[in-house]
């Protein structure tokens, strides 16, 4: 077999078979195949598309292209959720705590954060002492014991889809559908959960701009993991405006612990409880209305509060700040942005702001820029609302105050404002089971 021919193949628009796609993973993974012909099959493949079976193969192929966890030695039943990542989403730190509080097990595995996207291991790290790095006999005992674990991603997990994200992301194919879909499965699966629920977010702060593609890439999805045997379901999510009032890592753990103080924003609240139900209904806990219902409760009677400081404790963190938010650190400076004019907020791209936190030392640029982990933005005033002029939209955050000017500008030119109320967007506009 030749890679030359299956490069020729795509272009022409073939379709590749199981051992095609199988010759090219092996050679991406042990670096057989030059960077070129995987960067120019990654080209046609972006030009020509693939079929859901070709899909498939190169999830399966990326996912067995290193090691597998071997999870056997977890008892019960295994919940994963995934974000497709977005701005101001820390779902996780608040689904996982409802979803273990019912005793289903969440070994997370979780990213960091790029560009203008947050990780959840950089908003772990911001609580003090919090190791998210556990050896696997640590992470399967914690597991086995509270039911929650999560930690950063160390392992060579499908390595193929490392070698093949760097290339796709210098040569223009980072938004292609079965491209996107493998490289989230094939590392999901390798993780080998039971169930596994999607969080695919639409909008201007995710991959995917508008609801027909992230449609079609929640369909996707959910057809690998169907395919590979897991239980599998993906919500459509709205990142056309950030989630919450937070963006920035301890702002995001504090929003997350008021949630689970029964204190939250409503449109993050609601996005974690329809989660939590999803994790919780695949798990066997009833229909997901009736899990929707154990999820509220969960908030309500403290048990999910109590499982996440349960967690903070057994990996090293200080579950005092989790009790009491005013002990985490806080940024030194503050900058009110003002309102330029009176009228409604009709849109807030989630993009820029996160991009406008980025600017503030919240996130980074590149894999291994350093965080300040109490920068950010809280937002005052969201899409919908009415603001005064010289009323703040938002307070930035940041211990560089010589970043304010240029992250109030990214966010006033992101914020467009009219005299009418804009039409109310929905939260979750589908849920693909
Ligand atoms: N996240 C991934 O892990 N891979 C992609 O291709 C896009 C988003």
């Amino acid at each position: 077999m030749r890679m030359y021919d299956i490069i020729k193949k795509k272009r022409d628009g073939g379709e590749l078979t199981t051992e095609e796609i199988g010759f090219f993973i092996r050679g991406v993974t042990d670096g057989s195949i030059p960077d070129y012909q995987i960067s120019a099959l990654c080209m046609a493949i972006y030009f020509q598309g693939m079929t859901v079976r070709e899909t498939c193969d190169l999830t399966y192929a990326v996912r067995d292209s290193g090691e597998k966890l071997n999870f056997s030695a977890i008892r019960g039943i295994r919940v994963d959720k995934h974000s497709t990542g977005g701005v101001g989403d820390k779902t996780s730190l608040v689904v996982a705590p409802i979803v273990a509080s019912y005793g289903v097990k969440v070994a997370k595995m979780s990213g960091r954060g790029l560009g203008h996207t947050g990780g959840t291991v950089d908003k772990l790290e911001a609580i003090p002492g919090f190791a998210t790095t556990l050896s696997d006999e640590a992470f399967v005992r914690q597991v086995n014991e509270i039911g929650l674990a999560i930690v950063g991603q160390s392992r060579q997990f499908a390595p193929a889809d490392k070698k093949l994200y760097a290339l796709r992301d210098v040569t223009a194919t980072v938004d292609s559908m079965p491209l996107i879909a493998s490289s989230i499965m094939g590392k999901k699966l390798a993780a080998d959960d039971d169930c596994i629920v999607l969080d695919v977010k639409t909008g201007s702060g995710s991959f995917m701009k508008s609801t027909e593609e992230s449609k079609a890439l929640a369909r996707l999805m959910v057809d690998i993991g169907k395919g590979a045997g897991k239980k599998t379901v993906a919500l459509i999510t709205n990142m056309d405006r950030p989630l919450g009032y937070a963006i920035g890592n301890s702002l995001e753990v504090i929003e997350a612990v008021e949630t689970l103080k029964g204190r939250g924003p409503e449109d993050f609240t609601e996005v974690c409880l329809t989660l939590a139900a999803y994790m919780l209904s695949l798990a066997d806990m009833g229909t997901p209305e009736e899990a929707k219902a154990l999820a509220r409760k969960a908030i309500e009677n403290g048990s999910a509060l109590r499982k996440f400081m349960e967690t903070v404790a057994a990996q090293g963190g200080d579950a005092s700040c989790i009790a009491d938010t005013e002990k985490f650190a806080k940024a030194q400076y503050s900058y009110p942005v003002l309102c330029p004019v009176s009228g409604y907020i009709l849109r807030a791209d989630a993009e820029q702001y996160g991009l406008s936190s980025l600017a503030l030392g919240a996130g980074r640029n590149k894999v291994e820029d350093a965080i300040d982990y109490s920068a950010g933005i809280l937002l005052k005033k969201k899409t919908g609302d009415f603001v005064e002029k010289g009323e703040p939209v938002a307070y930035l955050f940041s211990n560089d105050p010589s970043r304010f000017e240029n992250a109030a500008q990214i966010l006033l030119s992101a914020t467009t404002f009219g005299p009418t109320m804009p039409e109310d967007e929905p939260l979750i506009y589908d849920i693909i089971a």
